[in-house]
């Protein structure tokens, strides 16, 4: 690395650009935009695809979590995978070839995380993924998909958990760009349960007696193996209706799973609450209180180790082996029988039990914002002069394509083709 470079990064705060597309995005990033903040040597810019945009998916999560507003807004919005995945593409590049980030920060494995990391690299900007080398080993999942293609194109892979790191090296990752660094999703655990727990969510929702919350169980249904066929998701709630004879099971319905039980015709149990989305310190209230989570949530399996509550996954597989190893969560798949035998195993009060798991202590965005600052003044973040040479054929092609469009043609190319045939007739 030559000097020069080191004096860049010294004169220049680190301009990071942060991507939040998806809801679990935004819990990610809370703890990291904080942390971010608390250093002058970096300039954390926030970047929102649109990805999701109900009030109750995204904007609630910035107000209770002290998120920043967005400094863009791709408002990219709802469309099949490829329609989407290329909107991002297309809407992000002409913003990173203006700013110039040295570094794009995404989380997760939503469709943004994926669109946003290629639109990066393509142009020589290093990537960092946080919650890299998670594998679930299920191609069928759009999320399996998106890790294994995001974790390929990062230059830098934080990780929550042990076998993570394995899963990256059998891909070909290099040992010193892989660091354990905790969980950022139970950071704003640690951060936000104290605020939380004073949510009047119990009382809003008749959970409360003289003595506090009655026994109550959550679930939560948004992977489309369990909700896109109808078959499966009743097949699902007629499980539920039977958990539902032992307790109240309050259910905040994902609007990809919304649209389908408008289709239904079923009458579910009473006592099974379907309620909309909620925000995210109502919905940790409820995840603390609970005594029993039913879930297809990636997230959600995280929360509820940390919390130490019961959580059957209603999934045949997950990328998170950690909560069933080490933590509270079990496996129970898509059986009716299976299910209804886990949940009255742990209301008979014989629970997994579990430990939370190694460094998930509230610290990880500060592991991570602590390498990524050594990593700067150690020059790794070099691929920003690789960008420098690409930026100009960038701003040609935009230039091009500017004028070709304004003259209704559908590539420079056909316009330049238009041109030379002009000039030799
Ligand atoms: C997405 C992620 C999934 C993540 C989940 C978190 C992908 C491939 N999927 O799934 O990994 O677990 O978010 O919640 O990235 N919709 C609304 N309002 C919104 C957003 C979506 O009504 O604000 C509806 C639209 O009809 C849309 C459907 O929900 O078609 C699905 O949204 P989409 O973002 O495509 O996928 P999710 O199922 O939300
Ligand atoms: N969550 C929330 N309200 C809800 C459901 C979930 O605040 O009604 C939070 C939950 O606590 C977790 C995140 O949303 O932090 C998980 O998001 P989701 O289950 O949509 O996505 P996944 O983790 O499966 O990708």
């Amino acid at each position: 690395m030559s000097n020069n470079f080191r004096v860049f990064h010294m004169a220049n705060r680190l301009k990071i650009f942060n991507i939040v597309g998806a809801r679990p995005n935004l819990v990610k990033i809370a703890p990291l935009m904080c942390e971010m903040g608390k250093h002058v040597s970096i300039q954390p810019i926030l970047l929102h695809t649109g990805q999701h945009y109900d009030e109750r998916l995204s904007d609630v999560f910035f107000r209770q979590m002290g998120i920043p507003t967005p400094d863009f807004n791709l408002e990219v919005g709802s469309g099949s995978h490829a329609w989407q995945t290329a909107e991002i593409l297309k809407r992000i590049e002409p913003l990173l070839v203006e700013n110039k980030p040295d570094l794009v920060l995404v989380v997760g494995d939503v469709n943004s995380t994926l669109a946003a990391s290629l639109a990066s690299v393509k142009l020589g900007i290093p990537v960092a993924h946080v919650e890299a080398g998670l594998r679930s080993f299920d191609r069928t999942m759009p999320e399996e998909i998106n890790r294994v293609l995001t974790d390929a194109l990062a230059d830098h892979l934080f990780v929550t958990e042990e076998d993570a790191i394995g899963n990256l090296l059998k891909e070909g990752r290099p040992r010193n760009r892989i660091h354990l660094i905790g969980n950022v999703m139970i950071d704003a655990l640690h951060q936000f349960l104290s605020l939380a727990q004073k949510s009047n969510i119990g009382s809003e929702l008749g959970l409360l007696n003289g003595n506090g919350f009655v026994p109550f169980a959550v679930l939560t249904l948004h992977r489309p193996s369990n909700v896109d066929s109808m078959q499966t998701l009743e097949k699902l709630l007629s499980a539920i209706d039977a958990v539902a004879e032992e307790l109240p099971v309050i259910f905040p319905v994902h609007p990809r799973t919304e649209s389908r039980l408008k289709d239904a015709s079923v009458k579910h149990h009473p006592r099974l609450r379907l309620i909309p989305p909620v925000g995210y310190l109502d919905f940790l209230c409820l995840l603390d209180r609970s005594s029993l989570v039913l879930t297809d949530s990636g997230g959600i399996q995280e929360e509820t180790t940390a919390l130490g509550v019961p959580c059957l996954t209603l999934r045949e597989n997950t990328e998170r082996p950690i909560t069933v190893t080490e933590g509270t969560n079990q496996l129970v798949g898509q059986d009716p029988l299976k299910i209804v035998t886990a949940a009255r195993e742990i209301l008979a009060g014989k629970p997994k039990g579990g430990r939370v798991p190694q460094l998930w202590d509230g610290h990880a965005a500060e592991r991570i914002v602590k390498i990524l600052l050594r990593e700067a003044s150690s020059g790794t973040l070099t691929l920003n002069q690789l960008r420098t040479n690409n930026e100009e054929i960038i701003e040609e092609y935009y230039n091009r394509q500017r004028l070709h469009s304004a003259l209704g043609y559908r590539s420079p190319e056909e316009f330049e083709r238009k041109a030379e045939w002009q000039t030799e007739s």
